[in-house]
């Protein structure tokens, strides 16, 4: 079996998007978007609620098709790709969802071992041995046997990130993983991101409303505002922004 830290360290771009543009029912959401990402970086996306965080995630992700622009992941435009073109690049990034967002009939072993069974021919054995591994790179070696239900909600976010890992994808992206946790928990999931970049260099794309967390962990911090990313730039420099925007984001006013 290959290990989880398989990944190259030559920096290249991993995401290009440019003028990216997403409307629903005549209103636009998204409206010129650019963004470039590299090779193991993190970069989180902080916005207002509604500011079309998830929807730019979800097109990131190859699940929604933008109405304009392009998206060029790992080398490809995938704006014009067919829904099967779209597939074995998919299955090179990870979708930790907003909420987890397991299967509540199903084990943690068998959330787990899902996107396996779904995209890969591995044998049980093979199966089992990839999601313990995953399930101690997340701080919960042994819970196979567990269900949703039995787990806290923090432990469910883990089993979330370990879902999205499973695939050993070479971007994860994340939609608010801190969202409804106590600070414990949110600190714990905050660090665990900043744990895996270091051990497997993740690419990482974080959409999180909790600046510290987004501070700590983050190469790259981006804006989201009416439709554009109004600024990206370093933790240090986006603090000291004079951004009218920015400014008022940070302040707690457009949150
Ligand atoms: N599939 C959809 N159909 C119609 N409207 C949608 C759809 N997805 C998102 N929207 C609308 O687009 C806007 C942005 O939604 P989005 O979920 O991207 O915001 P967000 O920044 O992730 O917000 P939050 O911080 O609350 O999660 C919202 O007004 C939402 O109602
Ligand atoms: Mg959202």
């Amino acid at each position: 079996m290959e290990p989880l830290g398989r990944h190259d360290l030559v920096p290249g771009v991993v995401i290009e998007a440019k003028g990216l543009a997403k409307a629903f029912n005549g209103r636009r959401v998204l409206d010129d978007v650019d963004l470039l990402m590299r090779r193991c970086e993190v970069i989180s996306i902080l916005g207002g609620s509604g500011a079309g965080k998830s929807t730019l995630l979800k097109l990131i992700a190859g699940l929604s098709k933008p109405d304009r622009g392009r998206l060029v992941l790992f080398g490809r435009d995938i704006v014009p790709l067919e829904e099967q073109e779209l597939i074995p690049i998919r299955k090179r990034m990870g979708m930790v969802f907003q909420g987890a967002a397991l299967f509540d009939s199903l084990t943690i072993g068998q959330n787990v071992a899902f996107p396996l069974k779904e995209h890969t021919r591995l044998g049980k054995a093979e199966i089992r041995e990839r999601v313990a591994e995953v399930l101690a790179k997340v701080g919960l070696p042994g819970i196979e046997g567990s269900y949703p239900h039995e787990l806290s909600g923090g432990m469910r976010k883990r089993v979330g990130i370990a879902r999205a890992l499973v695939l050993q994808p070479e971007v994860v992206l994340f939609d608010e993983p801190t969202a409804g946790l106590d600070p414990t928990n949110a600190k714990m999931i905050c660090e665990l991101i900043a744990a895996l970049r270091r051990d497997i260099c993740e690419t990482s794309v974080v959409v999180t409303h909790d600046l510290p967390c987004a501070f700590m962990i983050s190469d790259q911090v981006a804006l989201l505002h009416r439709g554009r990313i109004v600024e990206m730039a370093s933790p240090r420099e986006l603090q000291r922004s004079s951004h009218e925007e920015v400014r008022a984001f940070l302040a707690g006013a457009l949150r």
